[in-house]
């Protein structure tokens, strides 16, 4: 009998199909290489491209990064990063919005990816279950895949599409009753693949909640804030303001964030970011500070040390920081503008999205997405059919003349073959 698997047990059912962002993304590619870039439409994944449709970086950032000394770029960083990227790691994500009251430690990790990987990993045990969004980004669910832990899913947006904070709570309180501690994910502001933004109000009525669920001590409840694309959501400190309502916490709730360096600096490529840990309890930061450093030795060891002392030089130097910051802001400026084309146009054409409010990505709501993706293509249309059940469109990516009238096709191909949200 011919050999059908050489894997172990346990590997053989996760890799069941390709993965859709990096799958669509390469038959776009094929179809600008047949048909020519201005013919296509590529808003599969969730790069910046310029208005000419070219890749984009932040050019201070490429600059100090190409005039690092050979030893800066290719010497290890440590396992939990050099001392100097771990405290601007540290600045740079709260800009001086840290919760009162804590301590915080960064551990290096390659992109927001490893951040969340060791998340899971360490906060989330072999009997419990970790609760994300049902509108998220994939690897949420892969990861628990990959790491053999469970998840369950919290409704996003209710019947009126508006942000189901009761609906989270009680989630929430139903897993809490059963296991001793929950991981839950916010991927705001500028949630992938909604573009929802949390307001405040949200999250006071989160954490009032958690205040209260941490009034019994033997839970364990650990909030992980994923940061992804919050540098392109608007005023830095307006959207760091709900940070306010993680003052003081009690030591039983503890603050995880995601720090991707491939959105903030648009080093994709250079994987580098951090796990943020951030308690009331210096003890708790300690075992987190030593934990999730065995976890960066036990898997990928050290991350990129270029990447790390770049963004150490920048937080270093308050003229680096500004001129980054402006280069950030053109692009955000800049996806702001396309995304408002979309969205108005969507309105006026009927065709439902998500409650969008900045960042990236536009998603309309659609029951046979792969399909509808499908014909998409057809239009030279190419973007990502998300499991949760929708088509996202990376505005990021789509060059400002390709807009209109994108929303009026989309809706066409909706209508036709009959889709329903
Ligand atoms: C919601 C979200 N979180 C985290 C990430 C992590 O990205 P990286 O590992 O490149 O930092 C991404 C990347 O697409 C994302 O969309």
């Amino acid at each position: 009998m011919a050999v059908m698997t050489m894997l172990a047990k346990e590997a053989r059912n996760k890799a069941k199909k390709e993965d859709n962002s990096f799958g669509a993304s390469l038959t776009a590619r094929k179809a600008i290489e047949e048909f020519g870039a201005d013919k296509v439409i590529e808003a599969t994944l969730g790069v910046i491209k310029d208005e000419n449709g070219v890749f984009a970086t932040l050019p201070t950032f490429e600059k100090i990064y190409r005039e690092l000394p050979g030893n800066e770029l290719c010497d290890y960083a440590g396992i939990p990063g050099t001392a100097d990227f771990r405290d601007a790691a540290i600045e740079f994500t709260f800009q001086g919005h840290q919760p009162k009251g804590t301590f915080a430690r960064a551990i290096a990790t390659p992109g927001g990816s490893g951040a969340i990987h060791h998340a899971i990993y360490n906060y989330v045990g072999a009997d419990e279950k970790y609760l994300i969004p049902d509108w998220c980004w994939g690897p949420y669910r892969e990861m628990g895949v990959e790491c053999n832990r469970q998840y369950e899913m919290y409704r996003c947006f209710n019947e009126n599409n508006e942000f189901d904070v009761e609906g989270i709570i009680e989630k929430s309180k139903e897993l809490l009753s059963s296991q001793e501690g929950l991981l839950t994910f916010f991927n705001t502001p500028a949630h992938n693949p909604s573009g929802y933004t949390m307001s405040n109000e949200d999250w006071k009525q989160l954490t009032d909640y958690y205040r209260e669920a941490a009034e019994d001590q033997s839970k364990r409840i650990i909030v992980l804030w994923d940061m992804a694309y919050t540098d392109y959501a608007g005023d830095k400190d307006e959207v760091r303001d709900f940070l306010k309502y993680f003052d003081n916490m009690p030591e039983n709730v503890l603050l995880l964030v995601a720090f991707s360096m491939s959105k903030s600096f648009l080093i994709y490529g250079m994987r580098s970011g951090a796990l943020i840990g951030v308690s009331t309890s210096e003890e708790i930061i300690d075992e987190f500070d030593r934990t999730i450093t065995f976890s960066n030795r036990s898997t990928w060891s050290n991350g990129s040390r270029g990447a790390q002392t770049a963004l150490a030089m920048i937080m270093a130097d308050p003229q680096l920081k500004e001129q980054t910051d402006k280069e950030r802001q053109e692009f955000t400026d800049l996806i702001a503008k396309r995304a408002a084309i979309f969205v108005k146009e969507a309105e006026e054409v009927g065709l439902p999205i998500l409650p969008y409010k900045a960042g990236f990505f536009v998603t309309l709501p659609a029951n046979d997405q792969f399909a509808l993706c499908d014909e998409l293509k057809e239009d030279l249309i190419f973007s990502i059919p998300l499991d949760s059940g929708g088509v996202r469109f990376a505005m990021s990516a789509l060059p400002s003349s390709k807009v209109p009238g994108l929303a009026a096709k989309v809706m066409k191909h909706f209508v036709e073959g009959n889709y329903q949200v």
